[in-house]
């Protein structure tokens, strides 16, 4: 609908302007190389020479910043302010990794709806969210902005926060005073770093990276997202931010994308080191023409943009579809008719409404790995309870890429939550101590152990060697134990992390991730039965740091080991390690009990085992609550084609639906498969999508290792 007002705005602008549109400068240098460009942004916006700015919030400011580039350059254009809102501007939530496990989008998405009315009213439409990288990576530390190893998963989370950023997908809503424009990143495949080193190699095969890494952004692209981000890795050699292959073959033209796509931070300067360019004005020239339209930070597309034109190096017409992309978009926020923000009206902190929100989704995305002689939940009217360990006073508890509110507004910690939700009781406390631990548990009734990582250890350049909980914790956990008294451990961390050296020893575990805001309030809900955990691990928790990658949607190889036939030797195995995780992708138990019923498999309500393209099956699963108390279980849906072209995985997610039931409670869950829905993509760099004829075994159940089966003919 803007194309004539782009058009004719292009036809007003002088190189230098255009190539400013292309240009994105942080406000500080937050995250790397590149900062302190305060007066340098002044200058730009005011002289028409800037398309965005990066960590710059709040009404006034960016309103400021605004003007000079409005109301003093030539042309007026006005800037787009953009800003990691990840997991929450003021009211922060809990991590993505820790959304995924609610298996509820529903979450992600009211996250999204918070998140935008607070970033919007503080200036900024642009948040460079949602991360959608698919990994089998715990040891990298942006696991914890990801939805975990399953492509399926990290889709559909990733459009819930789509839609929720930006409401409509035709991008109607855009110009609303609530929404943001989003970003899906990192494109593409930066989930397959080797060795889980942040930034470094991937390399990929077009089937993997069809099948595994691409599915999230395309469905992301369905849902209208605004924006892409390059990733800072290579692809098969080639970095993704000079990948001609990804960007503009699959994205732009395969794909049809219409929205801009913005360099990482130095991405395009970082093609030097990556040995892909051989200056600033190849980088430019090889990141341009490889379908990079913004470049964040470094400046190489401004500096020599107007030789790279003049020596043929670039085109007018690939400048002109980048400025226009820009231009698209900045008329759809609604920046032309109202580039400012109402100073009068920005939120300044979290509202009840979103606290409430965010404590919902914390205790949502706890997951229950253990609960031996059924320790929680915990007695409110206990008279003594311990709470230790050196995260049971924590109250920075947000997590990584937290926004703004994380600086100013503290997280609830355990302790106070637990004295909160238990006031008859006597709450005492003991930090890293292990003496004053040991004696404060001795003494309880029952004993929290709080334990995980801080923050820092996971997020962006955040890799850790070993995934085991930092030093001290384990004793710590030992020492508890060897008390003889009951107790619990919550584990508040980022990613996966190796537990069994310990687990024996703990007869309750509960996964409370990195909570937000919120934290304490949520775990203390979780803990004393409020909240009926119903979580799922959205990513496999190895047994040890050898055996990673580790990951259920995996191949499986041509001697498969057997538990039957533990002694055989020449299968795919460890010889000092137990086969298989510590906990599978899909797990986590309930303070009650389900049953979940064989799958059945039918087609207009009759019967049916067979399955041809553009049909539709309907599975359908009963689930019932056979314990005494209400909760939720989710459902899951895995196929597995049986021989194929393609090696297929074991198990591939294809469908869930968490449902909360009572006690005796009964509900059919029903999916629909279609024979797409059992196809998958060849090693064709054109791009081909195959149905195949043959067997497939459709899987049921309440985790990924679920043995209910039944067998669907595709003819
Ligand atoms: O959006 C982020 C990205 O995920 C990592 N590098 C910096 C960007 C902007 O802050």
């Amino acid at each position: 609908p803007y194309e004539d007002k782009v058009k004719e705005l292009l036809d007003r602008m002088t190189t230098e302007e255009k190539l400013g549109q292309l240009q994105q400068l942080t406000w500080t240098g937050d995250t790397g190389p590149g900062g302190g460009q305060t007066a340098h942004t002044e200058a730009a916006a005011r002289a028409g020479l800037l398309g965005s700015v990066l960590n710059l919030h709040g009404a006034r400011h960016t309103n400021a910043l605004q003007r000079m580039a409005v109301e003093e350059s030539r042309l007026g254009i006005p800037l787009l302010f953009g800003l990691d809102v990840v997991h929450g501007f003021w009211t922060t939530f809990p991590i993505p990794l820790a959304q995924a496990a609610s298996f509820d989008p529903a979450v992600a998405r009211r996250d999204a709806e918070v998140s935008a009315r607070e970033t919007r009213s503080n200036g900024v439409r642009w948040t460079f969210s949602p991360m959608m990288d698919v990994t089998h990576e715990p040891r990298w530390g942006r696991i914890a902005e990801s939805c975990g190893e399953d492509p399926y998963l990290n889709g559909v989370f990733a459009v819930a926060k789509v839609l929720g950023y930006q409401g409509a997908p035709d991008g109607t809503d855009l110009a609303s005073e609530d929404r943001v424009a989003a970003c899906a990143k990192h494109f593409v495949a930066y989930g397959g770093a080797e060795g889980g080193r942040d930034y470094n190699t991937v390399d990929v095969s077009e089937q993997r990276l069809r099948n595994l890494y691409l599915p999230p952004f395309k469905a992301a692209l369905d849902a209208g997202v605004a924006t892409v981000m390059a990733a800072f890795n290579t692809v098969g050699g080639v970095p993704a931010h000079g990948n001609a292959h990804t960007l503009t073959t699959i994205l732009k033209d395969e794909w049809g994308f219409e929205g801009f796509v913005v360099s990482d931070y130095t991405g395009v300067e970082e093609l030097i080191p990556h040995g892909f360019a051989e200056d600033g004005a190849d980088a430019a020239r090889l990141a341009l023409n490889a379908g990079v339209d913004m470049e964040m930070v470094s400046t190489n597309v401004t500096e020599h943009g107007a030789s790279l034109l003049a020596d043929g190096r670039i085109t007018t017409d690939r400048l002109d579809d980048a400025v226009a992309r820009v231009l698209r978009l900045k008329f759809a926020l609604g920046l032309f008719d109202n580039p400012y923000a109402d100073e009068s009206a920005a939120v300044t902190e979290p509202t009840p409404e979103a606290r409430a929100a965010a404590r919902e989704t914390a205790a949502r995305s706890m997951v229950l790995l253990k609960n031996d002689d059924s320790v929680l939940p915990l007695d409110r009217d206990a008279r003594e309870i311990a709470v230790v360990g050196p995260l049971a006073d924590c109250t920075d508890l947000h997590g990584t890429w937290a926004g703004p509110g994380a600086y100013r507004f503290l997280s609830v910690s355990v302790l106070d939550a637990v004295r909160a939700a238990a006031p008859g009781a006597l709450v005492t406390h003991a930090g890293e101590d292990l003496a004053e631990a040991v004696a404060a548990a001795g003494a309880a009734d029952v004993t929290v152990v709080v334990v995980g990582e801080p923050p820092a250890l996971s997020g962006e350049a955040a890799v850790r060697s070993e995934i085991d909980l930092p030093a001290g914790q384990r004793e710590l956990i030992e020492a508890v134990a060897a008390t003889g008294r009951p107790f619990a451990v919550v584990l508040l961390n980022g990613r996966p992390l190796t537990i069994g050296g310990w687990l024996d020893r703990a007869p309750a575990v509960l996964e409370a991730w990195h909570p937000g805001i919120e934290a304490g309030n949520a775990v203390a809900d979780v803990l004393f039965g409020s909240v009926n955990p119903g979580g799922k691990l959205p990513v496999t928790f190895p047994r040890a740091v050898g055996q990673i990658p580790v990951y259920y949607n995996r191949e499986n190889t041509g001697r498969p080991y057997d538990p039957a036939r533990h002694e055989e030797k020449y299968v795919s195995k460890y010889l000092d390690l137990a086969d298989g995780p510590q906990f599978p992708f899909g797990h986590g138990l309930s303070y009650t009990t389900f049953a979940t019923g064989e799958p059945e498999l039918s087609r207009a309500g009759i019967p049916a085992d067979a399955l041809e393209r553009g049909e539709m099956v309907e599975v359908a699963v009963t689930v019932t609550n056979t314990g005494d108390r209400a909760g939720d279980e989710v459902v899951q849906l895995y196929v597995h084609d049986v021989a194929a072209s393609i090696a297929q995985p074991v198990r591939r997610l294809r469908g869930f639906e968490r449902v909360t039931l009572d006690p005796g409670g009964s509900r059919t869950v029903r999916f629909r498969l279609g024979a797409e829905d059992l196809g998958f993509w060849t090693n064709d760099p054109a791009g081909t999508f195959t149905v195949e004829p043959g067997r497939i075994d459709v899987y049921a159940g309440t985790s990924s290792t679920t043995e209910a089966r039944r067998t669907l003919t595709v003819t």
